[in-house]
């Protein structure tokens, strides 16, 4: 028996913790949470997005930075998406450490281990669609083994939107290209069919 699913409560896996860097025209730096983006080529994320003072930010800098949200950074994650940076701080009330980026006008915030840094190439302020252009990413070099980026030290973390919660992630399971061959035919196989 199959049971229907809400619409307004579509259950879409695995969500993201995105934490979105910005700097306001005075320089002051921001972040919120947000969970509805994706890589959507090589080097590009498109993220939906109401109005928020992140929004003005981008508006005015054309740049942003993506963190991803960690177990050790949960509370300040949660934080980034409950409070808003038009009333107070954010990043200082967290007790964040920002830089900014080389790259691009947005601030990358130390205590999260890896980091893309964006170019505003679309920003559809009706549909609330943002789509960036990654033009580098920073990790932390307590997260690299063997050159790249480890999940199983960095310990991400991705939004469940079933429950309203912070999941970890698992281990590795199957390799990627790989797993399906076991039961791809080949042409031979085919043929003989
Ligand atoms: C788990 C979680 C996911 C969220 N995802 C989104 C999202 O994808 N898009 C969005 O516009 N707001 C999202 N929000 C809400 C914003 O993070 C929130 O309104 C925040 O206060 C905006 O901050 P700002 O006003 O400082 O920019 C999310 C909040 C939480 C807690």
């Amino acid at each position: 028996m199959s049971v229907e699913i809400d619409k307004q409560n579509s259950v879409i896996l695995p969500e993201a913790v995105f934490i979105i860097g910005t700097y306001d025209e005075a320089g002051v730096p921001n972040a919120m949470n947000a969970a509805w983006g994706t890589q959507t080529d090589f080097n590009e994320i498109t993220i939906s997005l109401s109005k928020h003072k992140t929004t003005d930010n981008i508006e005015k800098t054309g740049a942003f930075t993506v963190a991803f949200g960690t177990v050790d950074t949960v509370t300040i994650c949660d934080y980034f998406g409950v409070e808003t940076g038009n009333k107070v701080n954010k990043i200082e009330v967290a007790g964040c450490h920002v830089r900014k980026s080389d790259k691009v006008n947005a601030p990358i915030i130390e205590e999260f281990p890896l980091t893309l840094e964006c170019k505003v190439k679309s920003w559809n302020v009706d549909e609330g669609i943002l789509v960036g252009e990654i033009v580098a990413e920073t990790a932390d070099d307590s997260i690299i083994t063997d050159g790249r980026v480890d999940l199983d030290k960095m310990k991400p973390i991705i939004y469940d939107s079933a429950i309203h919660a912070y999941r970890g992630i698992g281990p590795v399971i199957a390799t990627a290209f790989e797993e399906g061959l076991k039961i791809k035919m080949t042409e031979k196989q085919w043929d003989s069919q």
